[in-house]
């Protein structure tokens, strides 16, 4: 146990509680918080869902979830898993609200909680305003200590569905009670960015339009829909994967300096960032934005042959895009994003490409295509691997003048990596300590709805040209052309 930590105390409601969210990632989470000392002896958790189990049954389901995990000591798994209660409710009946709060109530008293109340949504998302209307109503939020609310993703499906809930979360939560999960936010390099911006002057500095060409951010996953299909046909990579992970990535690289590092100077400028986001007509997002879908290759079947996908399905599985900014720092610099399935490799990776120099000195006055001089290059690698490289031109050793790309490369150790909380477990204890810095404020959501809507809308209208790129790939053909029309081409690609 880390002796530094500090305790965190509350009841935890977890509706969802036998879902796979919470097997897999939020037991774990609490434990790794537990054996940090970040959860000690004043707090428990009440597991809900319809299956009926009794506490013990589901003390051994949370067990079972975190048996991966080594123990720091002997018998801290059994120990751990008797903060762990279980009440079977279905979250469409209210008078089912009534049984949970008596038992929050008895938890509260048993471990010494002071009356914190953390909700956790884990559950399908036409629940969540049932649920906080039922909160407020059935009076299970404490008058001493913190009442939040955790509430995952997807955070509504346009802007009028997302504003919908949001109207409902707000009868029962003000906004600062509120925790909406972006797991990416969570990510050891996603909050590096901060760091990498404003704690060096030699970046910092360089941050704009005078030095800076374009920006790619890229998302790419090897994986197709598998189990997931139902569900992704109904939401698309840019409902999926746009709207939010490479929104809020985005408004990170974009955003001004925060006056001090508190979650509301940081939501202050991300909000910036994004309202001066260029939200296009529908002839700019028909030329900024490319679609794409896999078809059948590389021994795996097409997205439309999977379990649960319309084999005449218009749902894209990649998506590629030229962002604006339109103010002061960024104004005429492309922002270039893309995420898909079944596509090369698994990483997430943001390169910054500066400006060359304006003059090339080096080069030979006698060939007049020659070019020695590369951009400089600062990649951050978010995933599997973490760290940044600056690549930077350097003399090649030996006779004559000729210049090279040299890598300066900082790559996490495996300890860091182990030492490195995973992105459930620091949210947890984040919404715990009521810090909103890696959150999504109803604010950022709204502008991201705005600007993918437009989006949403044209793609609903003309059919796309479906199956347009093979597995193992980087996408459709025109994702490259998006770049090249520029004069431009992607920093990563294959056979490079
Ligand atoms: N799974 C992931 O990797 C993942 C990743 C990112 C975000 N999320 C988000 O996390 C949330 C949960 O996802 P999940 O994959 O864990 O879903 P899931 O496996 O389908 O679990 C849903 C949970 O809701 C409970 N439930 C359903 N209807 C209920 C009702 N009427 N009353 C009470 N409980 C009810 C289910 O238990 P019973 O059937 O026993 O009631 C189950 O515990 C979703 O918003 C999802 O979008 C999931």
């Amino acid at each position: 146990m880390n002796i530094l930590a500090t305790e965190n105390k509350a009841v935890i409601t977890l509706f969802g509680a036998t879902g796979d969210l919470a097997k897999r990632k939020l037991y774990t989470a609490l434990f790794k918080l537990y054996q940090k000392g970040y959860l000690q002896d004043h707090f428990a958790l009440l597991g809900t869902s319809r299956h009926p189990y009794t506490d013990e049954e589901f003390q051994q389901v949370v067990r079972d979830s975190i048996k991966d995990v080594e123990e720091t000591r002997k018998g801290e798994a059994a120990d751990f898993s008797k903060h762990f209660f279980y009440k079977s409710h279905d979250v469409t009946k209210p008078e089912h609200y009534t049984i949970l709060k008596k038992r929050i109530e008895e938890l509260d008293k048993q471990f010494g909680t002071e009356g914190n109340r953390l909700f956790y949504m884990s559950m399908a998302p036409q629940f969540f305003g049932t649920i906080a209307m039922n909160l407020k109503k059935q009076d299970l939020l404490s008058d001493e200590g913190f009442n939040r609310l955790v509430i995952e993703k997807p955070f509504g499906r346009d802007f009028d569905s997302a504003k919908k809930l949001n109207d409902e979360l707000s009868k029962t939560f003000d906004e600062n009670q509120i925790f909406r999960i972006d797991h990416y936010l969570g990510k050891e390099m996603v909050q590096n960015i901060q760091a990498l911006r404003f704690g060096n002057t030699i970046i910092e500095s360089l941050w704009n339009n005078r030095y800076i060409d374009n920006i790619q951010v890229t998302l790419s996953e090897k994986l197709g829909v598998e189990e997931r299909a139902g569900y992704y046909d109904n939401s698309g990579a840019l409902r999926d994967m746009v709207q939010n992970h490479i929104m809020q990535i985005v408004a990170q690289l974009a955003m001004e300096q925060p006056v001090s590092f508190t979650d509301t100077d940081v939501r202050v400028e991300k909000i910036k960032a994004l309202r001066s986001l260029r939200v296009y007509t529908p002839s700019e997002a028909a030329a900024n934005f490319v679609r794409g879908q896999y078809d059948a290759g590389n021994g795996t079947e097409a997205y439309r042959d999977a379990d649960g996908v319309a084999p005449d399905s218009g749902t894209e599985t990649f998506v590629a895009a030229k962002l604006m900014f339109d103010n002061y720092r960024w104004s005429g610099v492309p922002f270039y994003v893309r995420t898909g399935k079944k596509l090369a490799d698994k990483f997430t990776r943001i390169d910054v490409v500066f400006k060359k120099p304006l003059i090339d000195i080096f080069a030979d006055p006698r060939h007049e295509s020659d070019q020695t001089l590369n951009s400089n290059v600062l990649t951050i690698f978010v995933e599997p691997k973490s760290g940044f490289a600056m690549q930077l031109n350097a003399k090649r050793a030996g006779q004559g003048f000729t210049t090279q790309p040299v890598d300066l490369k900082y790559l996490q150790s495996d300890t860091d990596k182990k030492e490195s909380p995973e992105p459930y477990e620091r949210l947890f204890h984040d919404a715990l300590e009521g810090n909103h810095t890696n959150f999504a404020s109803w604010a950022e959501i709204a502008y991201a709805w705005k600007f993918v809507d437009v989006i949403r809308k044209l793609w609903d209208i003309e059919k796309p040209q479906f199956p347009n790129y093979v597995p193992g790939s980087m996408g459709p053909a025109a994702s490259d052309e998006l770049l090249a029309r520029d004069g431009r081409q992607w920093v990563y690609r294959l056979n490079h």
